[in-house]
């Protein structure tokens, strides 16, 4: 196939910087991450989070970024049709639909989490949530919302299924708009609004110090101590180094196609070295500085290091959606700053979101020949569809169940099976000079070693171990109630659902360009 020169571009680069930004920092950054510091560890959680984050999250975004170039010179802007030009066989697209599969299966529960934010800013600013001072009052503001509970400010789960229903269209409607139109665009607002933001949250608690003179250990500084501080000794925890390694991932968005999405608008001969590192060290920036800033030193602050790793360990919302309203009812201008909070959260979110509708449309209309319009219609459809089982089966554990297999066992499988086709089945050699090919920078030689021998062999053992330590017990449903259950199953079957409906798309994809091409 002749290699393509009339593919969608990114616009600017700094556009493509913000945009692979916008797609890495999410709810992963500020939620996600401060929950898993907080839950395994605080300090002793930071030294395999950077260990990781060196051999496997800047490794994997640079294979990604590669990956996707290459792809991209070929029309490719999903993993399917990118697998295939690595390696001529016949399989090659069939372990690329994982790369459909993850940004699918996450894209329908994570807009139902983004448009969550989106209603507690609406309910910061207006002061809603302002008369529940318990912790146990504002989880049932947070219950009822979700439909979980019944509470005195929601009676159904219309509110929150109209949100979700919006923050669905917006998603939807700047894929529809494009790459340049529409992604870049919404980078180009949403980022540096974020980060402002962040900043802004991050300072303003540094001010917070010690609100209770009279308990000296209940201040934002001990939040950091927790943070920063390592206790070594609970290095021996295999569930510490578990946990970075899925935060590593999640935060940085590799193993689920997003970034090969993106990468495949580049051009042939642009940087992807350092837009690959840039991307990588904004993320972190934002996770590391910004996200370790504001959720747990607050709390830290407010409610003492006990009741933060509660708030950690009583389910991964607690602390965004529970604990910093109640802190905002305690400072002034709370209401404003619950607003810059929660709008923070949804930028963070939405920028990511899009991402991950990218590749599935992008496989759409490049494999089947689809107008923009309705690639988008048909996802956005079939999205939908899934939404309604996570909107109305959450509280059962039906999101949870999708979060596991693909937001944290599959990100593994599926960096490890990108890793070893693009490092040893296409080459090493071919995929360096690929990842070097226009570089503003030349990565350094020892990330080469990395790459073909460490990341892999790492990827391996992690795969091994989460499946021993984690996949055996979640397969079994070990701890899951009886009521539950069925939902865990029926979370399965949707999950498997769509997996075979992608391998079946793949298949006549590549029948129908056989046809046309005469040669596979
Ligand atoms: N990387 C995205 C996040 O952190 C998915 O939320």
């Amino acid at each position: 196939m002749p290699l393509n020169t009339e593919r969608e571009q990114w616009g600017s680069k700094i556009g493509l910087i913000l945009a692979v930004a916008g797609n890495a920092i999410g709810l992963g950054n500020f939620l996600r991450f401060p929950v898993q510091a907080a839950e395994n560890g605080g300090g002793a959680f930071m030294i395999p989070y950077f260990i990781f984050f060196l051999i496997l999250g800047i490794p994997l975004m640079w294979i990604e970024w590669g990956i996707g170039r290459h792809g991209g010179k070929f029309n490719h802007g999903s993993a399917p049709g990118m697998f295939d030009v690595l390696w001529k066989s016949k399989l090659a697209k069939y372990f690329g639909t994982l790369g459909l599969f993850m940004s699918m299966v996450i894209l329908i529960y994570y807009t139902y989490i983004v448009s969550w934010t989106l209603g507690f800013s609406i309910f910061s600013i207006t002061g809603m949530y302002f008369d529940e001072t318990t912790a146990g009052a504002m989880r049932n503001f947070l219950y009822s919302y979700q439909g979980r509970e019944v509470g005195q400010h929601f009676t159904s789960i219309l509110p929150a299924y109209a949100l979700m229903l919006v923050t669905f269209g917006l998603n939807f409607w700047v894929l529809y708009k494009g790459i340049t139109k529409g992604i870049e665009k919404l980078a180009k607002i949403a980022l540096p609004m974020l980060l402002i933001f962040a900043v802004i949250l991050a300072v303003r608690i540094m001010f917070i110090g010690t609100p209770d003179p009279s308990v000296p250990e209940n201040s934002v500084w001990n939040g950091f101590g927790f943070i920063w501080n390592p206790n070594i000794s609970l290095l021996s925890n295999p569930t510490i180094w578990l946990a970075a390694a899925g935060q590593i991932f999640f935060t940085l968005s590799v193993g689920m196609g997003t970034i090969h999405a993106y990468a495949s608008y580049v051009k042939p001969k642009d940087d992807i070295a350092l837009a690959g590192l840039t991307t990588a060290a904004t993320n972190g920036f934002a996770e590391v500085v910004l996200g370790a800033a504001i959720a747990i030193p607050v709390a830290v602050a407010f409610f003492g290091l006990n009741a933060t790793q509660e708030f950690a360990q009583g389910g991964a919302f607690d602390l965004g959606f529970v604990s910093m309203p109640l802190i905002f009812q305690r400072i002034p201008l709370g209401q404003l700053f619950g607003f810059i909070w929660f709008l923070l959260l949804f930028f963070a979110g939405i920028t990511s979101s899009v991402a991950m509708g990218q590749p599935v449309i992008a496989f759409m209309e490049e494999e089947f020949g689809f107008s923009r319009k309705k690639a988008v219609g048909v996802v956005a459809i079939i999205v939908l569809i899934a939404v309604q089982f996570v909107v109305f089966y959450q509280k059962y554990g039906f999101l949870n169940e999708m979060d596991y297999w693909a937001g944290t066992f599959g990100l593994v499988v599926f960096a490890l099976i990108e890793t070893v086709l693009f490092m040893w089945v296409f080459g090493a050699d071919k995929a360096w000079k690929e990842m070097n090919e226009g570089g503003d920078i030349q990565i350094p030689m020892v990330f080469y070693y990395l790459m073909k021998f460490v990341t892999p062999v790492v990827l391996f053992v992690l795969m091994v171990w989460w499946f021993i330590e984690s996949a055996i017990p979640k397969l079994m449903l070990e701890g899951v109630s009886e009521v539950n259950k069925p939902y865990y199953w029926g979370s399965r079957t949707l999950m498997i659902v769509i997996f075979i409906g992608l391998i079946l798309l793949v298949r006549k994809a590549w029948k129908r360009k056989i046809k046309e091409d005469g040669l596979d």
